[in-house]
């Protein structure tokens, strides 16, 4: 096991369309990365196998770890999705590993339903909405090359600067930690 770097913007690799996964192959080393990768990053509730370099169709997402909304489905491993179905329109603040020091307001679709297969190569289909929709529609755009930015309407109106998270080897020093509910609505994915 091991905790990944994560590519941020703008290094190129980020712009590559990824591969599907092709079940011949044995993901158990991969998966557990990426899962070590993102819980290690302090509120993060997502990540996308190409932030880590990783050019395959696979995303992890979390949605239980920030605690001001609902997760249906807690943590999910999410291979080769397709989005089957969404609707609505809902404006929100997003925050990206790979952008660190940005966040965004960025339309996604409000409910969607999606097709994918899990670890186990099994097919699943779920239907999310909301925050959990979200961080799910904004790690399939990293398996497609695209990134927050390119969906902001303004680059001027809609992107912020902020804070970094406190970093973990600040945490266990002697300062306190960053509870979970100073986390932004969206903590980087
Ligand atoms: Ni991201």
């Amino acid at each position: 096991m091991a905790i990944l770097p994560v590519l941020v913007y703008p290094d190129p690799e980020l712009k590559k369309v990824s591969e599907p996964v092709d079940f011949n192959e044995d993901l158990s080393e991969v998966l557990k990365d990426l899962l070590e990768t993102m819980y290690d990053a302090p509120g993060c509730v997502g990540l996308a196998a190409p932030q880590c370099g990783i050019h395959k169709r696979i995303l992890i997402v979390d949605a239980s770890r920030n605690p001001k909304v609902e997760s249906k489905y807690g943590l999910m491993i999410i291979i080769n999705p397709i989005i089957e179905y969404s609707e609505g329109e809902v404006l929100a603040r997003e925050g990206c590993l790979s952008l660190p020091d940005l966040t965004a307001n960025v339309k996604r679709a409000q409910k969607i339903r999606a097709r994918f297969w899990n670890e186990n190569g099994e097919e699943r289909e779920i239907e999310v909405s909301d925050f959990e929709a979200r961080v799910v529609l904004h790690e399939l755009d990293h398996l497609d090359g695209i990134l927050f930015l390119d969906r902001v309407s303004s680059l001027k109106t809609d992107v912020f600067r902020r804070k970094q998270y406190m970093k973990k080897e600040d945490k266990a020093k002697d300062k306190p930690a960053v509870p979970q509910t100073n986390a932004p609505e969206t903590a980087g994915s």
